[in-house]
């Protein structure tokens, strides 16, 4: 067994720290924020994230959390997990990782830097260059980048599709290859350049799924048919897979959005206009909007009207609400004149414009609304179609941006209900495209 030193406790640094302890790794955690720290040190996990708070606590024994950089010093194995947010330029912000390098004390041994930072295609060899500018040309570097996704963490990390290694030295490659022992999966091996850009690709390929099955839905609106069928049957081409053709109002999250940027600038940065990843991404930023123009083909003006938002988290299962669609749609509202409610089961709200009134259950943010959005498709949404929250409507129209209603059911039940990509039934006004 290994012991691994994480720069950073933030969301990847903890599910790496607690997963790699898991798997009998002796873990030291690093950050550079006191409270953040003192909170681990008590058990707390500062997000919400399934498994995380068992696994901390199972394994308490291999983890430690510190402020002090020095106590990584005997580690072999150093995860750079900071963040990576986007510049104004839309480049990659690596300040964090750069810190990172510059804060490595004096390191005996061999150990190896190994980037778990989603970071462009070309980091790798920069850092190399730092490294061996500071007089650490025997510390090793590896790229091996995460596919974890919020609310299943844990099991991505326990049971990955695969894992990718890609460092300057064969025996790297292995070293960080064997953390993983114990786990069933396949092993990339290959170079530092390719496994940052797997990374960046497979997210953009997942992003390029979303942004498709979006567009085929909006001319299904168009055309009278309905995109949960036309997903089902396309996903059984085992050419074509049935994951991530869910139609909706668009991609939010902390990964999403930031690294398709990171990819398009890279991209252009290198003297190629990536004209497909341009594409996925206004699609994604107008499928957001699209909820306003179908409220107002049933409401008319929305000034005045009160409009109530349920779910605000960018997906289920997380209090995450970065880029989440939940934003965008509020703002819109309230440019608009609309009184804009809002519910989660998790996320705070603490992101949405001013001028949100945030309640505590769905029957407050129903109450004498002329519209429900259900903006993420929380399984606490399921029986939204009752009786009871028909009566507590002034309106009872459901805008379901997520299709997790039944149409049928929902309007047997008394609804105007209108999904994405699902068609118009009698009863309900026209299907005009929305715009
Ligand atoms: C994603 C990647 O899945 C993960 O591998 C990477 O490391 C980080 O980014 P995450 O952002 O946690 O993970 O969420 P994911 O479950 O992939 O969903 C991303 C967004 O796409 C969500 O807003 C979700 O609502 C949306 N989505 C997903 C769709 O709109 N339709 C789909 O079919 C799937």
């Amino acid at each position: 067994m290994a012991k691994v030193g994480i720069f950073g406790a933030g969301w990847v640094g903890l599910v790496t720290g607690v997963c790699f302890a898991e798997l009998g790794h002796e873990v030291v955690v690093r950050d550079v924020v006191p409270e953040k720290i003192e909170r681990l040190r008590r058990g707390e996990v500062p997000f919400h994230e399934a498994q995380v708070p068992d696994l901390l606590e199972r394994n308490r024994e291999r983890l430690t959390f510190t402020l002090d950089v020095d106590e990584v010093v005997d580690c072999e194995f150093l995860f750079v997990c900071v963040d990576t947010p986007p510049t104004y330029s839309g480049d990659a912000d690596l300040s964090r990782v750069w810190r990172v390098v510059d804060e490595l004390p004096e390191l005996p041994g061999h150990p190896i830097l190994v980037m778990k930072s989603t970071v462009p295609v070309g980091t790798g060899e920069k850092v190399r260059a730092g490294l061996d500018a500071r007089g650490l040309d025997h510390v090793g570097y590896a790229s091996n980048p995460e596919f974890l996704a919020e609310g299943h963490a844990v099991s991505d990390f326990m049971g990955p599709d695969r894992v990718v290694v890609g460092a300057f030295e064969a025996a790297d490659t292995d070293a960080v290859a064997s953390l993983y022992d114990g786990i069933d999966t396949p092993i990339v091996r290959t170079d530092v350049n390719s496994a940052e850009m797997i990374k960046l690709a497979a997210n953009a390929f997942l992003m390029t799924r979303i942004s498709f099955i979006n567009e085929i839905a909006n001319v299904c609106e168009a055309t009278g048919a309905d995109v949960v069928a036309v997903a089902a049957g396309v996903g059984l081409d085992s050419r074509l897979g049935p994951h991530f053709l869910r139609a909706g109002i668009g991609y939010g999250g902390s990964c999403f959005p930031k690294d398709s940027l990171a990819l398009k600038q890279l991209a252009s940065n290198s003297g190629y206009h990536f004209q497909l990843l341009s594409a996925v991404i206004e699609v994604n930023e107008l499928q957001k909007r699209r909820v306003i123009g179908k409220l107002k083909r049933h409401l008319g003006s929305l000034h005045g009207k009160t409009v109530a938002l349920l779910g605000l988290a960018f997906k289920p299962n997380t209090d995450d609400m970065r880029e989440a669609p939940s934003i965008v749609l509020a703002s819109r509202l309230l440019a608009e004149g609309a009184d804009v409610r809002a519910w989660d089961p998790v996320a705070d709200g603490g992101t949405l414009p001013r001028g949100v009134e945030i309640v505590p259950s769905v029957a407050d943010a129903v109450r004498g609304a002329d519209a429900a959005v259900i903006v993420t498709e929380w399984d606490e949404l399921r029986g939204l179609a009752s009786e009871e929250t028909r009566t507590a409507m002034a309106n009872p129209l459901i805008i379901d941006g997520r299709n997790l209603l039944d149409p049928a059911e929902t309007r047997l039940a008394g609804f105007t209900y209108e999904g994405i990509g699902r068609q118009a039934f009698a009863g309900d006004p026209s299907p005009t495209p929305t715009p």
